[in-house]
């Protein structure tokens, strides 16, 4: 390492004292991680907050074995040590990590590969908020879904903040994107980050709006986040040979539908979640990242849509928001 920081034995973090509500969310002191091989000790400067922070603080989401019981999935800073074998970043660089837990907390020790530069000109807040998001759309709306220039997407949940990642970055590659949302306002949203058509679910048939859009051809690609009975809608929303790739169920993880369509469509349904990915994986996923998307992040092409700003110790805030469901984009909590 190029300097010597100071290191203290302990740091502030917020932990999840038991199952429940937002207030479980509590301030306490942690040993300071320490960097193993292959690993940068980053002072996290802001942390993103996403819907799998509330699910793990309902004691809905396990951390996968190995990882910090802390919440918190994404981080920015700057690096104050390195462990052994750790060949891109020096101490003082700054930088954007997904981490597998531990975001919400003063020090966090990632893999180096799973850290990337943070975009010129953003800050840590903004650049606090494109890891999760960022990781999740790129492997499953194009490396799973394989979506390509020329086709129509169709992404649920459009301003969640994976839902405004997606339409931004669906819409900068030359997809023609549809999306749902529960309300004008949010449909307003997305239409302003690059929706072609936004669909306010809550008063209009997706399948009928996707079947207008594209001459009653149907999606290529489907982002859900819903699952339930959008299981089946969504099969009749696709294209012949169209991709639908689940990344959560919060409308039911248990769903009956008509498969002769998956038959005659030829569809794939697939799906993964991020957390649980191996290091490997998810470095493969960042240098895809950053060779495709860091330079759209450049010039501002695509950028995190920030909703609020909690500090850290409030976090129980920043859940409550995420729960009233109310926000568009992404809420961060700052850590500095
Ligand atoms: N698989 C993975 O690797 C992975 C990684 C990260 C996140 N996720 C999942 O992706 C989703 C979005 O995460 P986020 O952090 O961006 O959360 P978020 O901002 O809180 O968004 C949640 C979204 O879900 C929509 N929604 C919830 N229930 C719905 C229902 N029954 N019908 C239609 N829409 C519904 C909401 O839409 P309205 O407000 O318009 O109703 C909202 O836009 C979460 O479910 C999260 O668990 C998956």
């Amino acid at each position: 390492m190029a300097e010597t920081v100071e290191i203290p034995d302990r740091m502030m973090a917020v932990a999840i004292t038991e199952p429940g509500g937002p207030r479980v969310l509590r301030a306490e002191r942690r040993q300071t991680p320490k960097p193993g091989t292959g690993e940068i000790l980053i002072r996290v400067k802001a942390a993103g907050v996403n819907r799998p922070d509330v699910q793990q603080r309902k004691g809905l989401y396990a951390p996968p074995p190995g990882a910090s019981d802390l919440p918190g999935l994404e981080v920015s800073g700057e690096v104050v040590a390195a462990g052994e074998g750790v060949s891109r970043w020096r101490s003082g660089d700054q930088v954007c990590a997904l981490t597998a837990g531990g975001g919400y907390a003063e020090y966090v020790a990632v893999h180096e590969s799973n850290a990337l530069p943070i975009p010129p000109g953003f800050t840590f807040t903004e650049a606090a908020a494109i890891p999760e998001t960022y990781f999740t759309v790129w492997h499953n709306l194009f490396q799973r879904g394989g979506l390509q220039k020329g086709e129509t997407a169709l992404i649920h949940g459009g301003s969640s903040g994976i839902g405004t990642t997606a339409i931004q970055l669906a819409s900068a590659l030359g997809a023609t994107v549809i999306t749902t949302a529960g309300s004008a306002e949010k449909c307003a949203a997305c239409v302003r980050l690059g929706a072609d058509r936004a669909v306010n679910y809550r008063e209009e048939d997706f399948v009928e709006a996707v079947k207008q859009v594209t001459d009653g051809k149907g999606a290529n690609v489907i982002l859900d986040m819903v699952g339930g009975d959008y299981v089946a809608r969504n099969y009749h929303a696709a294209a012949i040979e169209g991709r639908i790739v689940q990344i959560a169920t919060q409308g039911g993880a248990v769903a009956s539908t008509d498969f002769a369509r998956l038959m005659v469509k030829r569809l794939v349904h697939t799906g993964s979640t991020m957390r649980p990915r191996t290091i490997q994986v998810k470095g493969e996923i960042a240098a895809a990242l950053e060779a495709n998307v860091w330079p759209l992040l450049a010039v501002r092409r695509v950028a995190p849509v920030m909703d609020m700003i909690f500090p850290l110790k409030e976090a129980w805030r920043a859940h409550e928001r995420m729960e009233e469901g109310e926000h568009i984009g992404k809420i961060v909590l700052d850590v500095a």
